[in-house]
């Protein structure tokens, strides 16, 4: 079933202050994450611009930022939005949506989504699939983190707070059929189980995924 997505903006609208405050340092908790990112700086070197969509407040954006990429963030929250441009005044924040993007075709240069696509139900995976392979260049590079399993899991309470949102896990299997049909090609899968006492426990996976075509610097905005 579609997840609304009035539901998933107001849920973390109301937990958006409490979810900056429990996120915002992640990342220095988890090496694999590090490593991942900075692979992702490495394999993007100077292209521009990167979007970081379904941000949140704006953790992985800032991260990345850090390592000298220059980076966007973009998520459907307008409070996630505000904690963000907050937290990181340095950086560039918008409001939308992943699924019907505001961006023209081929126009960035790198995409990634950190377990922003966990509300959606599989035919929305797929529409954010088809959207961001849309805007990226030819070469360009998509990195995404999910939960991993076939679970649906309903959440009534988060970080202290009343929301009402479906939680998805997904199989490589789906993911990587998925991406696929949306022709991304390299498509590479990395597993790990969760860091206990960090964070919830799921076994995870960061995927990188390319755009056919090569990613050329004078095609840069
Ligand atoms: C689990 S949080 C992940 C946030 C952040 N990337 C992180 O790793 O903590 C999912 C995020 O996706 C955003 N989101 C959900 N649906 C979206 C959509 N259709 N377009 C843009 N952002 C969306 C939510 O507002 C939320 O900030």
């Amino acid at each position: 079933m579609e997840q609304d997505l009035n539901k998933i903006g107001q849920a973390y609208d109301s937990i958006a202050i409490e979810y900056a405050e429990k996120f915002l340092d992640e990342h220095e908790k988890k090496p694999m994450d590090q490593e991942i990112l900075h692979r992702f700086v490495q394999e993007i070197g100077d292209k521009k611009p990167i979007w970081d969509f379904g941000c949140g407040p704006g953790q992985t954006t800032k991260y990345l930022k850090n390592l000298g990429v220059e980076i966007s963030g973009l998520d459907l929250s307008e409070k996630n939005i505000e904690q963000a441009s907050l937290h990181h005044p340095e950086i560039n924040f918008h409001q939308g949506n992943m699924l019907a993007l505001d961006f023209d075709n081929g126009s960035l240069a790198g995409v990634v989504a950190f377990y922003a696509i966990v509300h959606f139900s599989e035919k929305q995976v797929e529409k954010a699939f088809h959207e961001i392979y849309r805007v990226l260049r030819p070469g360009g590079l998509f990195l995404l983190t999910f939960h991993l399993g076939n679970e649906t899991m309903h959440i009534e309470e988060f970080l202290g707070k009343p929301i009402d949102i479906n939680f998805m896990f997904f199989t490589v299997d789906f993911i990587s059929d998925c991406l696929a049909k949306c022709k991304f090609e390299k498509i590479e899968m990395i597993e790990r189980e969760h860091y206990p006492e960090v964070e919830y426990e799921s076994r995870r996976a960061y995927v990188f995924a390319r755009k056919p075509g090569e990613l050329l610097k004078k095609q840069c905005a």
